[in-house]
């Protein structure tokens, strides 16, 4: 008997519910692995799908998908898209879709673990502890910045930057934002105030970045920007990292234009600037803003309801561009 189910190209292994589902609904044209395929790997799996999965390590030009005649849709395994070429989707009509809401409190959640982890040098007393070298507890040892209370400044307030600011009531931290859409903004909480960038800049004692990366995002964090900053604050990001300069950030923390900062992301994933690993002050996370079993099922299970809507012929529930 001849197998009718679609195919399916998955550019990585995903969570095993995930998998289930995949492997009992669609033919998989290439068994997938768990790591990045190499972009020949890519586009010959692409050109052979009926639709597609992948994720935000997988770069996908404008030749790759006009190659891909037969793709209906592209279901990326994140919430940002910046990987995609979004000219070239336009232009042949492909579906891109992606995973918000699923992935916003685990997003959420790990960026107040990097906030409280740099600002409590969490990680320099646990590497302390494990060296045998610590002799006790002493008044002046390892002393951070407080949290509580302090102003906490949000840079992009979509779902993510949202959820960070709700996080803030506990810490009883005043919140500041900035948003290129001040006007959407009607529904937040009155004690959320909102800034430009310089101001926010200025107020904060924890800056956190929650815009996608677009053209308009690019740099968004230089040398002029931080130097905005007080000498007592912290960055934190966990969006993108192109939308920060890493070099400028390097070069802040050495002369002491910023007092640290908490980064999951990078400009040249899974590369990082040669010297942010020689810095005590800087936490630095392997981008696992999303990465709880919970949210990467959930966000397999949204991928496949996209896909699954686009080859029924229905508008996909999450349909970006
Ligand atoms: C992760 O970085 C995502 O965009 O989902
Ligand atoms: C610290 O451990 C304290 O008890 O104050």
């Amino acid at each position: 008997m001849t197998d009718r189910r679609p195919t399916l190209y998955l550019s990585r292994l995903l969570p095993d519910p995930v998998m289930a589902v995949v492997r009992e609904r669609f033919q998989l044209v290439q068994e997938p692995l768990d790591a990045l395929p190499t972009p020949l790997a890519l586009r010959e799996g692409l050109c052979q799908a009926d639709a597609a999965i992948v994720t935000l390590g997988d770069l996908i030009d404008a030749e790759t998908i006009h190659a891909a005649t037969r793709l209906k849709i592209l279901a990326n395994y994140a919430v940002g898209y910046n990987n995609i070429d979004l000219a070239a989707v336009r232009a042949r009509g492909l579906i891109v879709t992606n995973t918000p809401d699923v992935l916003t409190d685990a997003t959420a959640d790990l960026t107040w673990a990097l906030i409280l982890a740099t600002a409590r040098r969490i990680v320099e007393g646990d590497a302390l502890v494990r060296s045998g070298q610590w002799t006790g507890w002493s008044p002046t040892q390892l002393m951070g910045a407080e949290v509580s209370g302090k102003t906490l400044g949000i840079i992009g307030m979509g779902r993510i930057g949202q959820a960070v600011a709700q996080r803030a009531v506990g810490f009883r931290m005043p919140v500041r934002y900035h948003t290129r859409q001040p006007n959407a903004a009607t529904s937040f909480p009155c004690e959320w105030a909102y800034r430009s960038l310089k101001d926010l800049l200025g107020e904060s004692d924890m800056v956190t970045i929650h815009v996608p990366l677009t053209p308009n995002t690019h740099h968004l964090i230089g040398a002029r920007e931080l130097a905005w900053m007080k000498p007592t604050a912290f960055l934190i990001n966990t969006a993108r990292g192109p939308i920060v300069d890493e070099g400028a950030v390097v070069n802040s923390l050495k002369i002491g234009i910023i007092a640290g900062a908490g980064l999951d992301v990078y400009e040249q994933e899974p590369a990082i600037h040669s010297a942010l690993a020689e810095l005590k002050q800087v936490v630095l996370l392997p981008h696992l803003g999303s990465a709880t079993l919970h949210a990467r099922v959930q966000m397999g299970l949204v991928c496949l309801k996209n896909v699954q809507a686009v080859l029924d012929g229905h508008p996909a529930p999450n349909h970006v561009q």
